[in-house]
């Protein structure tokens, strides 16, 4: 099946049902060519708290699953963005589907870039992309098409972060992952404190590694990125962090 054959083609288009806090979504997704919502966007669902009324951006919103999430919940407006023309096809037509297009509203860009100047969030979710090249790309969690997080998985996350301090209301929360073992977390949390005054760490999951799983990350990482994947149990695993960030520092 493909989509909108008289526009931008997504081919190998799959219905995937996914159950989130309190919703559960029928989504178009391409598992061959795009991004897949993950246990790590589910995670989102369950820490990302929306008040009434609260403007939403959904930075890096793949084929649009947190947006539409928000949107279900009582924000009034959500803006999605991504690089990947094909997620944002996806994720408009995912969002009609879902019965919240009135409120949702795609732009095709990187970061903050395709939303006006003056458009402000109570809530920024964050979750692009915080893997490292290799390990993302041998994997298979990142097609060609779909940036990874450059070469120490830092790249989008740190930029994010940045730019985001000017992006939020009075009073607004920015939600960003750490992917430790799979990226220089250290890095991220640098510049995370640097940026903001108050980080709440709201989730930390330990996610196991098949043996074959491990074999392809030990080839392609860096020792001391490499030294942060521990055994549990009797799997190797790698550690994933969402934090909560308020008070920015200008
Ligand atoms: C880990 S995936 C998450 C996608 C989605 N939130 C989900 O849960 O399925 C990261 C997403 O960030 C997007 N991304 C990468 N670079 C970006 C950038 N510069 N600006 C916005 N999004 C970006 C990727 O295209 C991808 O869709």
């Amino acid at each position: 099946m493909s989509l909108q054959e008289d526009r931008v083609l997504v081919e190998n288009v799959v219905l995937q049902q996914i159950k989130l806090k309190k919703h559960t979504l029928d989504l178009f997704v391409s598992p061959c060519n795009l991004f897949i919502p993950n246990a790590v966007s589910r995670l989102f669902s369950k820490v990302v708290r929306i008040d009434e009324d609260d403007t939403v951006f959904d930075i890096g919103t793949g084929t649009g699953v947190l947006g539409i999430w928000a949107a279900l919940e009582d924000s009034e407006i959500v803006f999605a963005v991504d690089p990947v023309e094909e997620h944002c096809e996806l994720a408009m037509q995912n969002a009609q589907s879902n019965g919240v297009g009135e409120k949702f509203v795609v732009r095709c860009g990187s970061l903050f870039e395709p939303l006006a100047d003056n458009l402000r969030a109570d809530v920024i979710i964050g979750d692009v992309s915080g893997i490292a090249d290799g390990p993302g790309k041998a994997l298979g969690w990142y097609s060609d098409s779909v940036p990874t997080g450059g070469g120490d998985g830092t790249e989008v996350v740190v930029e994010m972060i940045d730019k985001s301090r000017q992006r939020l209301a009075k009073g607004g929360r920015l939600y960003f992952p750490v992917a430790v073992g799979l990226s220089n977390d250290e890095r991220v949390m640098e510049v995370a404190r640097a940026c903001y005054g108050n980080l709440k760490q709201v989730v930390d999951v330990w996610f196991p590694l098949s043996e074959e799983e491990y074999d392809i990350v030990s080839c392609c990482l860096p020792q001391s990125m490499l030294d942060k994947v521990r055994r549990k149990g009797s799997r190797m695993a790698w550690n994933g962090h969402i934090f909560e960030a308020t008070q920015p520092i200008m």
